[in-house]
């Protein structure tokens, strides 16, 4: 299985100091930082877009940028271009809202980003065939419904990571939504290697042993 790394979601930080808050999840533990895009159509609510990634970007030079975009078309040559330009590391989008996934894959890639697919609780992991998951950097199954942070973590979504991880054994598998100390076990034994956590993160007093456990769990 590739190596755990761990992508706190800055969805639950204090946006009035998103890179003082990066740079702390970075001091404590950190590899990537999720960063939560959401444009109001494919979800209900709008959090941050490329202006506010590429201040990031610039504040908090090295940092690694896990693009989460929950947004409709995500095809459109604009949002891969204004993210490439921000300095995003990562674009994830999801097969639920194009139909070309390969073009935008091979769009994203002559972007020099790496791709990810992400997939909603109510997408069987079957939607996503081999030459997609063949051509992307990163899988990812979300395990609560897209759209807003600090949801209850949906358990019939784990043997969808385990159903990939069997047909994929070395890709990059990330979980989403409700994940941390108490509901890592699971996604750890079925296969997932790339770990976000939002509000488990954020929300602890020592985010450092939170980060340091979730990782170990991962690895054992
Ligand atoms: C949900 C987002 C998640 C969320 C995770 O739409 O994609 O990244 O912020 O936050 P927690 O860990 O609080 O569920
Ligand atoms: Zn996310």
């Amino acid at each position: 299985m590739p190596r755990a790394i761990i992508s706190p979601s800055v969805l639950a930080s204090d946006f009035g100091h998103l890179n003082a808050e990066c740079k702390r999840m970075i001091k404590n533990g950190a590899e990537w930082l999720h960063m939560d895009v959401m444009d109001g159509h494919f979800v209900p609510n709008i959090t941050m877009g490329a202006p506010i990634l590429s201040c990031v970007s610039k504040g908090v030079p090295g940092i690694f940028m896990d693009c989460h975009m929950m947004v409709a078309h995500p095809e459109r040559v604009c949002w891969v271009n204004d993210i490439a330009d921000a300095g995003g590391s990562l674009y994830c989008f999801h097969l639920e809202a194009t139909s070309e996934p390969l073009l935008l894959i091979d769009a994203i890639h002559e972007r020099n980003m790496k791709a990810g697919v992400a997939i909603s609780p109510d997408t069987p992991s079957t939607a996503i065939t081999d030459e997609v998951a063949d051509a992307a950097d990163m899988l990812l199954v979300m395990t609560v419904y897209p759209g807003r942070g600090g949801q209850r973590f949906l358990d019939r979504c784990v043997p969808k990571v385990s159903e990939l991880r069997a047909r994929f054994p070395h890709k990059d598998i990330e979980v989403d939504g409700g994940v941390g100390p108490k509901t890592i076990g699971p996604c750890a034994d079925a296969g997932s290697n790339v770990i976000v956590a939002g509000t488990a993160i954020f929300g602890a007093e020592k985010p450092e042993e939170v980060i340091a456990l979730l990782k170990s769990t991962v690895e054992t």
